[in-house]
């Protein structure tokens, strides 16, 4: 079992862990659905959570059965009107929309010599970074389009760990999605979930929010 005194770096998950935008990702996708006349549901809605952009929309036409029904091109108009109202949305973010306990946490992991990167599936994260005036904590960051597959798939966390120069076992990923958890273990490193345990209980450490998450705590965990 992982010891905490292992532990080098940090990936991060971005929307739902570091910055309030999945509620954005949920509004702009359920305008979408009930266009089409697809019912939003709470397996929608916590289905495309950390899935990438083309994915998020099969799952909501095949929720509905009717992925058939649109070409290729239809589709990826519906992904790029999806994108639209979500870069709408996400232009109003602010520093204050980093989620509750997030700076204190960057700031104790800087202070402790932790290294970070940041492990998201968006193409955005770059522009929600610079909104948020957090880039500077992070060695870098994760380009989804140059990966493999998305998460559930390793590619992501074990590109983060690359990023950090470090061993995937002395990585702790931090996730809210179900398909990020997958992702961090399939890397080989330290998960962590934020959210509804129920959902992310294949994470080695659960948090309820991102406002319980600390240093000690974790490193309280990883010692038992
Ligand atoms: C993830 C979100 O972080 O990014 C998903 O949890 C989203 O819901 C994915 O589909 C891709 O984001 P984007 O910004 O490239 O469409
Ligand atoms: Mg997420």
């Amino acid at each position: 079992m992982a010891h905490f005194d292992d532990v080098k770096g940090f990936a991060f998950d971005l929307d739902g862990v570091l910055a309030d935008t999945a509620k954005f990702h949920s509004q702009a996708w359920r305008q979408i659905a009930e266009e089409l006349n697809i019912t939003w549901t709470p397996e929608l809605e916590s289905g495309i959570k950390g899935i990438d952009r083309m994915s998020s929309l099969m799952l909501i036409l095949n929720s509905a059965d009717v992925a058939g029904n649109y070409t290729e091109e239809q589709k990826e108009a519906l992904a790029t009107r999806k994108n639209d109202h979500y870069k709408e949305l996400i232009g109003t973010l602010t520093p204050d929309d980093v989620l509750p306990g997030m700076h204190k946490f960057l700031d104790e992991l800087k202070a402790n010599n932790l290294k970070m990167s940041i492990a998201s599936a968006s193409k955005n994260a770059p522009f929600i970074l610079d909104k948020l005036q957090i880039s500077d904590y992070f060695v870098g960051v994760v380009d989804p389009s140059k990966v493999k597959e998305g998460k559930p798939a390793p590619d992501i966390f074990a590109e983060a760990a690359k990023i950090l120069d470090l061993d995937p076992a002395t990585v702790v990923g931090l996730e809210d999605s179900a398909a990020g958890i997958t992702s961090i273990n399939a890397a080989g490193e330290i998960s962590v979930g934020i959210g509804d345990k129920a959902l992310l209980h294949e994470a080695k450490i659960n948090f309820p929010s991102t406002a319980d998450v600390t240093l000690a705590k974790i490193r309280a965990h990883l010692n038992w």
